[in-house]
């Protein structure tokens, strides 16, 4: 069987899951590592986007042509910018919008040029099987620990855009414009739409699962480094192993 692509943006949002590999191989391509082996019996690439769209392009791209996966999911952490999308939440991506492409006047607001769209969708069964994962792992003991006694699962609209968003100011004003256009967003991140405009052109199904790591607000630069350094990993850990176990 084709390997499946479990893809993170950061080496802490992916801490854990090299160490569970069974048959680890390391390779290098496009200046990444990228490791190979088996997850819960199934052979999986582990491979980090970095930051930004297109770095997680050039990933995305390597996945595909260079190692054959034929199925990636995404896991990190992003900002809530919906209401009631706290802190511990996760996620689950139903579609993705770039908040930073504007070619206007010559294409609307937020449309990919010549593609004739904004908004690009996940696949709706590896979504499902993401969502029942991130469910699961919810009810486990060891987030309760962290204090996440409340945290649920949400899914929908996630707006990715190569802007760290660290002002309640800006966080505010990308919510509301998008809200102008018809788009209801959860969450904002650095990676995810790039990764579902370079699955669309090769047709590979793609899912994403984001844990909440600030609010995309004036405290996001303190809140989300203490987040990815000491929960992040757990979820992914937690999400993953669920997920493959389905
Ligand atoms: N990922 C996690 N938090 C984020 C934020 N506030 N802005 C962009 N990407 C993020």
């Amino acid at each position: 069987a084709p390997p499946i692509a479990i893809l993170s943006a950061l080496p802490q949002e992916q801490r854990g899951l090299i160490g569970l590999l069974h048959k680890p191989r390391k390779l290098h391509h496009a200046s990444r590592e990228f490791w190979l082996g088996e997850l819960h019996g199934q052979p999986v690439v582990l491979a980090l986007s970095r930051i930004g769209k297109v770095a997680a392009a050039t990933t995305t791209t390597a996945l595909i042509e260079r190692f054959g996966v034929r199925r990636i999911v995404f896991t990190g952490v992003a900002g809530g910018l919906g209401e009631g999308v706290k802190v511990g939440d996760v996620v689950v991506a139903t579609d993705f919008v770039q908040h930073d492409l504007d070619a206007s006047p010559l294409f609307p607001r937020y449309e990919v040029p010549l593609y004739g769209k904004t908004r690009f969708h996940c696949d709706a069964a590896l979504s499902a099987l993401l969502f029942e994962a991130s469910s699961k792992a919810l009810a486990h003991e060891s987030l309760a620990t962290h204090g996440f006694h409340d945290a649920c699962v949400h899914q929908g609209l996630i707006a990715s855009g190569d802007r760290f968003v660290s002002s309640a100011e800006e966080s505010r004003s990308l919510h509301d414009l998008l809200a102008g256009a018809g788009h209801a967003v959860l969450a904002v991140e650095m990676e995810g739409a790039a990764v579902a405009q370079v699955c669309m052109d090769y047709g590979i199904p793609f899912a994403v699962m984001r844990t909440i790591s600030d609010r995309a607000d004036d405290s996001a630069h303190v809140d989300f480094p203490g987040f990815v350094e000491a929960v992040a990993s757990r979820y992914a850990h937690l999400i993953i192993g669920n997920f493959l176990n389905l």
